[in-house]
């Protein structure tokens, strides 16, 4: 068994086209489990820190200036293998890859506004989840929820 916890961010794009209710209800549905959620504007220094691994890239400016252009719905889901899970149920970045049934293959259409973020390992996922909601002090566990069948 391997519990893990994973970043997962609706953009600008996808919080603007009504897509929150739809990307939780696919994690809820695959059994991962809600520990945080916020709705927020990121500020220039949170998202240049969060995109620091593509500081030299020559998009960074954009990617930073998009990120912060309008509110963001931050969440930390946790669950088996969640961070290669998820990747897959986010889908590749490019439209091109993006294969139908995946969140993006569904509902993105340019590889700069592609309505969600999903972290890429488990050191990204602690360092995003950190930078967007500090530590969580107790650790949330599936018991801590009064539903039987979850
Ligand atoms: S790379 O170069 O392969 O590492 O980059 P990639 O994984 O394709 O994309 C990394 C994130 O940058 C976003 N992106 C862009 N933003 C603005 N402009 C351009 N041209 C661009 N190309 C890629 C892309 O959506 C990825 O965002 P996240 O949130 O990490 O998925």
């Amino acid at each position: 068994m391997t519990l893990q916890r994973t970043f997962i961010m609706v953009k600008p794009d996808g919080v603007k086209r009504g897509l929150i209710g739809e990307i939780i209800k696919r994690f809820d549905q695959k059994g991962f489990t809600l520990l945080n959620a916020e709705l927020m504007t990121v500020d220039r220094s949170k998202a240049e820190y969060h995109y620091m691994e593509h500081q030299n890239k020559p998009f960074f400016g954009e990617l930073v200036d998009f990120i912060t252009s309008a509110p963001v719905f931050a969440m930390v889901w946790e669950g088996e293998n969640i961070i290669e899970v998820s990747r897959l149920m986010i889908g590749k970045t490019s439209p091109l890859e993006a294969l139908p049934g995946t969140i993006r293959g569904d509902f993105a259409f340019t590889k700069e506004e592609n309505v969600i973020h999903g972290s890429d390992s488990l050191l990204s996922a602690e360092r995003e989840i950190e930078n967007f909601f500090g530590l969580l002090k107790k650790r949330i566990s599936k018991d801590d929820f009064p539903f039987e069948d979850r």
